[in-house]
């Protein structure tokens, strides 16, 4: 499918880019609401898939949730550096990110999310046996008795650098686009490179 997207200048492009990530966190249909996210682990990469809670295009930062007792939260508070990927498989449009990820436990920036979890979603921050813990089947992972708040953790990603590529039966199209904080002023800098 040809793709829907214009490509005719880098500025709107960046602009569109941070359009549809804003879209994705309402849309729970869009493609780009789930994201892998690459973590540098103790054994090596580390990715999963998380969802995408919050987009704040002005200040170049996302949101994610975690359990605070999962790998992913301990592997950024060691190195903050992150890959993302997001990718709509109908439009073979790819999204990578480069962010400095920080997270935020039992902080006012956490207490704030955690009073829009909606009380169906708290549960997943109940579970006695931490996330990974070896068990003796899958029931005995469901059991919940844990103080949910105490388990959420915020992960905000701070966004250095963005990699578009979109397939077109016409020539793929592939753009970067960089954070530059110029005396002169501020903004994405875009170029673009061979797909
Ligand atoms: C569709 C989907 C969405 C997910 N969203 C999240 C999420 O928002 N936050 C999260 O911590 N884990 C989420 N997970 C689970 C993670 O992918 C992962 O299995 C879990 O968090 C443990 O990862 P870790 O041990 O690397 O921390 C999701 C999984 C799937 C399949």
């Amino acid at each position: 499918m040809e793709s829907p997207w214009d490509f005719t200048s880098l500025d709107r492009l960046a602009d569109r880019l941070w359009n549809e990530l804003t879209l994705a966190v309402e849309d729970v249909s869009h493609p780009w609401r789930t994201p892998v996210l690459a973590t540098n682990g103790v054994d090596g990469p580390s990715a999963r898939l998380v969802v995408l809670r919050s987009v704040i295009p002005a200040k170049r930062e996302w949101v994610a949730f975690s359990d605070s007792r999962a790998s992913k939260l301990s592997e950024v508070l060691a190195d903050g550096a992150s890959s993302w990927v997001f990718y709509d498989s109908l439009l073979q449009v790819q999204l990578r990110a480069r962010a400095h990820v920080t997270a935020h436990l039992a902080d006012p920036p956490s207490a704030a999310a955690w009073a829009h979890v909606p009380a169906r979603n708290r549960i997943h921050y109940r579970r006695r046996v931490p996330p990974g813990e070896p068990i003796h089947s899958p029931a005995d992972g469901w059991s919940v008795d844990e103080d949910a708040e105490a388990n959420f953790g915020l992960l905000v990603a701070h966004v250095e650098s963005l990699d578009l590529l979109a397939l077109n039966p016409t020539g793929h199209i592939r753009a970067q686009f960089r954070w530059c904080d110029a005396s002169s002023g501020s903004g994405w800098t875009g170029q673009w490179v061979a797909p």
